[in-house]
């Protein structure tokens, strides 16, 4: 009655941002993403029949925080007569604050969930029951370049592209380690209310997919860079024309973009994506990685940078 697995948080280059249905936590558009390698979520589930409660533990110590998204994650994989359960989280990045942690969390939590009761799903239930916890949590499950459809009734998810074949390097520029103001679930209901641009937004954004999707399979660097800086500022232009208005940048995010553009300028092959938080994350070929790193470092305002390489899917650690 117990497991363990691991995910990776994942970078959506073509963003999802807007549901279309609020209870099942569908998406409003399809998104792309990067799963990485080196920053991870490891979660623990012990169902254990003696607890009157769910509990949890973060990094070593008892945080109420995700408990109740965790909780209702537990009761779509194995039902809400389930025994109660001990949960157990550690994560080497911060949390909360625009780095995917939900999107770790989830699919880890997932994969452990079913694993505890000696369930075996396939590739697209489990990627319903995270999405469902959180949309960019379907896409932690898979490594390397991820899509995720939107399809009518439900969601699926598969790799485009092996982490191994077009090895890209990620380097995060973290600019502010505290959680957001906002979460992304609440800030996307207020994009859909009463951003302007909102229903352009998801209209196009089939075209972007499409985009993406050809320079993935071509392996082409550039068209990438310009598809999804483009589908970033978009997505964050919905966030700004919103009301209230959604800005997750600080001074020091945008002087990240300018440090990105000078690089482009001296010839580097990096681009740079911004979720719903502050921090920047530069994606380069890796030749280019040490002088992405060390312009970022340099960059006035950020406080810590992380490199890392693409990543491989959720997966157990230890079975029950
Ligand atoms: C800006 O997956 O956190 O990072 O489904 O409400 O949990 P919920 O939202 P979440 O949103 C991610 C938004 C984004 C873009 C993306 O990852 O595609």
């Amino acid at each position: 009655m117990r497991a363990t697995a691991i995910a990776q948080p994942n970078i959506a280059l073509i963003k999802y941002w807007g549901k279309r249905d609020l209870e099942r936590n569908l998406p409003a558009v399809g998104s792309i993403s990067i799963t990485l390698r080196d920053l991870f979520t490891e979660m623990r589930v012990e169902l254990d029949e003696r607890l009157s409660a769910d509990k949890l533990i973060v990094n070593g110590s008892s945080d109420e925080t995700m408990l109740p998204r965790l909780s209702s994650c537990l009761d779509l994989v194995i039902g809400g007569a389930r025994p109660r359960a001990h949960i157990e989280s550690r994560c080497n990045f911060p949390i909360a604050a625009g780095l995917a942690s939900s999107a770790s969390a989830f699919a880890a939590a997932t994969v452990a969930a079913a694993c505890a009761i000696g369930q075996s799903l396939s590739n697209e239930a489990l990627a319903n029951v995270a999405g469902r916890s959180s949309g960019s949590a379907a896409r932690s499950l898979l490594g390397g370049f991820v899509e995720l459809e939107n399809r009518e009734t439900d969601i699926v998810v598969r790799t485009l592209c092996d982490s191994g074949r077009w090895p890209l390097t990620v380097v995060v520029a973290i600019t502010e380690t505290a959680p957001k103001a906002v979460g992304s679930t609440e800030a996307m209901e207020i994009s859909r209310k009463t951003s302007p641009f909102y229903s352009n937004w998801v209209e196009r954004q089939d075209q972007d997919l499409q985009t993406a999707r050809d320079a993935i399979l071509k392996r082409d660097f550039e068209q990438l860079a310009a598809i999804a800086e483009h589908n970033c500022l978009k997505m964050h232009s919905v966030m700004w024309a919103s009301r209230p208005p959604m800005v997750y940048w600080n001074s020091a995010t945008m002087r990240c973009l300018q440090t990105v553009r000078k690089l482009q300028g001296d010839g580097h092959g990096v681009f740079f994506t911004i979720d719903a938080g502050p921090q920047v994350k530069a994606v380069c070929v890796p030749e280019c990685a040490a002088d992405v790193r060390s312009a970022l470092v340099a960059t006035e305002g950020v406080a810590d940078v992380m490199v890392t390489g693409l990543g491989d899917g959720a997966r157990l650690v230890k079975a029950p």
